[in-house]
């Protein structure tokens, strides 16, 4: 059933409680998502976005419940990744050779996915789109935020910002509104998304804001395509995106290891003292990451200014836990962040440069050399770790 959100524009998406993972099993989805699709009936009809493919047959369903799909003017991509674009097909199906409005990625993308040729508008950034009633909608592309085709589009008459990936959440919820909704719950899944999502395209999230702000137009309303939508303050996300994307971090040290007999354990277990024991501020979080989900250690690693790697030596390298998370670090471009590593070893000492080499190459400033011993640690290298963690926060303080 369509919801309305102002005037006569109605979010007509699929809300996707039981979602519990993304990208595949790349993204934890611990509380749903939502794939949301505008509907604006001014003088013209037009569809922003539409809603994962298996959920094409429902969605379609839906809208011609409400209106007549052949009224339909228009059909904007603001981003074609299947979550959005997945219902397209499906719904030209019924409307064939309605217009597409996308920028020239986006057709690339489109045509990449579901090889069709299709009635496509390319559009540009200030290209235009007359509604009728006084009211347009304005395009500004947003390439890299978070795939090249990815744009905004700007409803002017009720200040709308449609921000596609933008500014969403993976948070389930038929509250609609984000002052409706427990603000914990909103901010945990927003910074988790910037964080595994947004977090590579900062410097471009800068970028756009600026040239957002710069064009002086009032926003009164943010319409993401995934959670809630931003009606009371929708500018507080946006103050959000600008700290988060500017070398972020908050008075936190996070710890991660995997173990096989506990001894890099029981090291992590007294770097963390060593830590708490010299600076009581600052928050310590302390995760075994093969019992914990990558995407919270992820989010947790973003929010810290330094950050501790541990795993024993395994098969001449790394446990894979440690290994997998390092992968995503990388590609995640962590800035301005701290690290060291640390972990024992029996025979072959390798995985404290295993993690050191991943950890520079990921740009990330090592701060210590990495703390490592041979078999189980006995009594005085556990001694050894609490010093390791006050001299490590010691330093991190003096910076
Ligand atoms: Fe929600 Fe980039 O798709």
């Amino acid at each position: 059933m369509k919801k309305q959100i102002i005037n006569n524009v109605y979010w007509v998406g699929k809300n996707d409680w039981e979602l519990r993972s993304f990208h595949g099993y790349e993204y934890s989805t611990h509380r749903g998502s939502s794939y949301n699709s505008y509907l604006i009936r001014e003088e013209k009809t037009v569809l922003i976005d539409t809603v994962y493919q298996p959920f094409s047959n429902e969605f379609v369903k839906n809208i011609a419940s409400e209106i007549e799909l052949s009224t339909i003017d228009y059909i904007v991509v603001n981003h074609a990744e299947p979550d959005h674009s997945g219902a397209l097909i499906e719904l030209l199906r019924l409307i064939p050779g309605t217009p597409i409005y996308c920028t020239e990625n986006g057709v690339k993308s489109i045509k990449g996915h579901y090889h069709q040729e299709l009635n496509f508008k390319p559009v540009k950034t200030g290209d235009k789109l007359p509604l009728g009633n006084g009211k347009e909608l304005i395009f500004i592309q947003a390439p890299m935020l978070h795939w090249p085709d990815t744009m905004f589009c700007y409803m002017t008459g009720d200040n709308i910002l449609f921000s596609n990936d933008a500014f969403g959440q993976h948070f389930c919820s038929e509250m609609l509104f984000n002052d409706r909704v427990d603000q914990y719950e909103l901010y945990a899944e927003a910074i988790k998304y910037y964080a595994n999502i947004l977090n590579p395209f900062s410097k471009l999230v800068t970028r756009k804001i600026d040239e957002i702000v710069a064009l002086n137009l009032p926003v009164d309303l943010i319409c993401p395509s995934h959670g809630i939508v931003w009606r009371d303050n929708p500018m507080q996300i946006v103050a959000k995106y600008s700290e988060w994307a500017n070398n972020y971090s908050e008075n936190q040290i996070t710890v991660i290891y995997d173990t096989m007999y506990n001894g890099t354990r029981a090291i992590a277990e007294n770097i963390v003292k060593g830590i708490n024991a010299t600076d009581k501020n600052i928050a310590i979080k302390l995760y075994n990451a093969a019992k914990n989900d990558k995407n919270d250690m992820i989010t947790e690693i973003f929010r810290s200014k330094a950050v501790l790697f541990g795993s024993p030596t395994v098969n001449n390298g790394i446990m894979s836990s440690i290994a997998g998370l390092l992968e995503m670090v990388k590609g995640l471009k962590f800035i301005n962040k701290k690290a060291a590593a640390f972990g024992c070893y029996g025979w072959h000492d390798v995985s404290t440069k295993v993690i050191e080499d991943t950890l520079k190459e990921s740009g990330f400033e090592i701060l210590m050399e990495p703390l490592r011993f041979i078999w189980s640690p006995d009594d005085d290298a556990l001694k050894k770790s609490i010093d390791y963690g006050r001299q490590f926060v010691t330093l991190l303080n003096k910076d």
